[in-house]
């Protein structure tokens, strides 16, 4: 007979999770299903201070700063999600020059940015010829710095190319690992298997690697986080963006539901129990949705935010999704309030390249 004191209630083997991910970074399907569906508020809480003191351990109080230049909102592909989507013809699309990038960069860098972040569309007009001299001129340029792209799946002789120009890091997020859920986001022309294939190839050539998903995209389960959750294991990347899906009008999935804070956090904290050292932004989609979303996000284990710095006169054309924050603090011009704010819960944003301690 089972007395009180011996039932071992649904929270009881959630902190068990908790304590055996925190232990040996590590969790089979089932268990990181259970960990994900059973969430609860106090399980969260656990998990939360568990996943700051890890940080902590590693990072100390500072949060690392990224400058966000998008570049380009043309785009040749066509997912369900996404607001610069080639068949959004709303869209008003844009292409910084050179000459815009480099300025940028110059602005950023006495702002305090060591880290530059080229991120775009999938833009044929970007040939390796054309981005790999912008690349070279910024490493010129600020050879201190960081240089971080975001530009898409290209070939593996691209990919090294620009490694060659200059470039340290690339953000390719998996979006969702499971075969079938991935093509469900996105038309047949783009296959999981290739998207994984990159990120591959990017880690064999030698960048540093960041990879993620979106949280609560249409059609997504438990199950499915879970096989995300094994896939980051496996890839062991540098670091990890997600944040929650945010419907954009003028897409197929306008009428779907967004993606919640609280399992955003969730899984950030989960994150950074499974990949201590990861560098894990709080997304500017996490600011979106939630008020002090970016604070909730380092308090939960993150630990980079990444204000944009392109030009305010193509901010507002570069909607992944509805009501993308653009300004406030999430603009690089907006560093001392970002700072201020950071400050308020406890840590300091730094002037540093903030290299991933996952190597
Ligand atoms: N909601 C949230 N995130 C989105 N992204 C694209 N569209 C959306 C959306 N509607 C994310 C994708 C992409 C990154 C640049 O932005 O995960 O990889």
């Amino acid at each position: 007979m089972i007395t009180t004191s011996e039932k071992v209630t649904a929270e009881d083997t959630l902190i068990r999770l908790i304590h055996k991910l925190e232990q040996t970074q590590s969790l089979s399907r089932e268990e990181w299903t259970q960990l994900i569906r059973g969430r609860t508020p106090k399980a969260t809480e656990y998990l939360f201070e568990r996943a700051r003191e890890i940080r902590i351990r590693h990072y100390g109080h500072d949060v690392y700063i990224r400058g966000l230049i998008e570049f380009t909102n043309y785009c040749k592909n066509d997912c369900y999600y996404c607001g610069i989507r080639k068949s959004n013809s709303n869209a008003q699309r844009y292409r910084l020059s050179k000459e815009d990038i480099l300025s940028c960069c110059e602005q950023g860098y006495a702002l305090g940015f060591r880290t530059f972040v080229l991120q775009g569309g999938e833009d044929k007009w970007f040939t390796d010829e054309r981005l790999a001299d912008i690349v070279a001129s910024i490493r010129s340029g600020w050879k201190d710095c960081a240089i971080t792209l975001s530009v898409g799946e290209r070939s593996a002789d691209s990919y090294q190319r620009l490694f060659d120009a200059g470039a340290n890091r690339f953000l390719l997020r998996h979006e969702t690992y499971d075969h079938e859920h991935y093509s469900r986001l996105h038309p047949d022309t783009l296959t999981a298997a290739h998207r994984q294939e990159c990120l591959w190839n990017l880690k064999k050539i030698g960048y540093q690697v960041g990879t993620g998903f979106m949280v609560g995209s249409p059609y997504q389960t438990p199950e499915l986080l879970a096989d995300d959750m094994l896939f980051l294991k496996e890839l062991d990347p540098q670091m990890v963006g997600i944040g929650p899906f945010i419907p954009h009008h003028d897409t197929p999935f306008a009428k779907e539901p967004a993606g919640t804070a609280d399992l955003t956090l969730y899984m950030l904290g989960l994150i950074r129990l499974m990949l201590p050292k990861v560098l894990l932004p709080a997304t500017t989609a996490l600011g979106t949705i939630a008020p002090g979303g970016r604070e909730k996000g380092i308090l939960a284990g993150a630990n980079v935010v990444m204000p944009n710095l392109s030009p305010a006169s193509v901010r507002e054309k570069y909607l992944l999704y509805d009501n993308k924050l653009c300004t406030g603090s999430e603009a690089a011009e907006s560093l001392a309030d970002l700072r201020r704010r950071m400050e308020s819960i406890g840590y300091q944003v730094t002037v540093s390249r903030g290299d991933s301690l996952n190597m």
